[in-house]
């Protein structure tokens, strides 16, 4: 079935990289609003308003499913997407909810992500709704986003900007934590080393393409035969890559998100005027 993966920017491709180790032969439009990336830091309506027009355009292409990659909208608009997008929609909320749920023994679980997804507090609503008496404690990072773009996901200044967002969580004697924004999963072993041993990482690219797979129904490749078998992750031509703007330092960044080189990129133009 072929997907349409939506994100704010690159942040997606992480997403892109999960979906396709366990379902390479499945083809996807990727759009990334380049243009008016981050989401993180906007107000719910504007988040909305955004993906309205996205949802729009995916759907126009012909996507059979919607996968909403961006924590951000998926926490403030997936009835949006949902509304507009014809065919099965999914996004990283409920997945991840669904893999913390598994991961905590002690019923103590931690949120992190951008500041709009923390204050929507969509994870926490879930977790208590299907485990009442469960103890969430969230922290937004939204520092996480720029160092996981610049590359700097290991050593002193990273160590340090999680130890002052992360030690509170730690404190609060938390099992599980959910990693709810695309970038942080390129920070995960920075965060686990402040989280300590004992504290299981969530990761809701990971949950949601495996969500996808699920709903195919279909027998899943054995991991890293994606990438393996076209010499890339993405093909050109059946894979395409949309964004808003195609300018700055978008290809080189996208290109570690993904963790493989990628087709060149269209332009997409969103709103009234598309
Ligand atoms: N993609 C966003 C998310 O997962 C992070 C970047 C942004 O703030 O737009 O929440």
């Amino acid at each position: 079935m072929k997907w349409g993966v939506f994100d704010s920017g690159v942040g997606g491709l992480t997403v892109v990289h999960a979906l396709k180790e366990l379902l390479p032969d499945d083809p996807l439009d990727y759009l990334g609003d380049t243009a008016r990336v981050p989401y993180g830091i906007r107000s719910v309506e504007t988040v909305r308003r955004y993906a309205r027009e996205a949802a729009e355009f995916l759907a126009g292409r012909g996507a059979d499913g919607l996968i909403v990659a961006c924590n951000t909208a998926s926490a403030l608009a997936l009835d949006v997407f949902c509304d507009l997008f014809p065919g099965p929609v999914l996004g990283v909320v409920e997945p991840g909810v669904q893999e913390a749920l598994a991961a905590t023994a002690s019923g103590r679980v931690g949120v992190i992500g951008t500041p709009a997804t923390i204050r929507s507090d969509a994870y926490g609503r879930r977790l208590r709704e299907l485990r009442p008496g469960i103890e969430v404690h969230s922290a937004a990072c939204p520092l996480f986003v720029p160092l996981a773009e610049e590359g700097w996901t290991d050593g002193e200044i990273p160590a340090l900007v999680a130890e002052r967002y992360l030690a509170p969580l730690r404190a609060h004697g938390i099992d599980a934590l959910v990693l709810g924004c695309t970038h942080y999963p390129l920070l995960a072993a920075t965060i686990a080393r402040t989280m300590g041993a004992g504290v299981s990482l969530v990761d809701s690219a990971a949950a949601v393409a495996r969500a996808a797979a699920a709903h195919e129904g279909k027998p899943l490749a054995p991991a890293g035969r994606g990438a393996l078998r076209d010499g890339g992750l993405l093909r050109p031509g059946r894979d395409r890559i949309f964004v808003t703007d195609p300018g700055g330092s978008f290809r080189g960044v996208a290109d570690r998100f993904l963790g493989a080189p990628l087709p060149e990129p269209e332009v997409a133009v969103l709103g009234p005027h598309a």
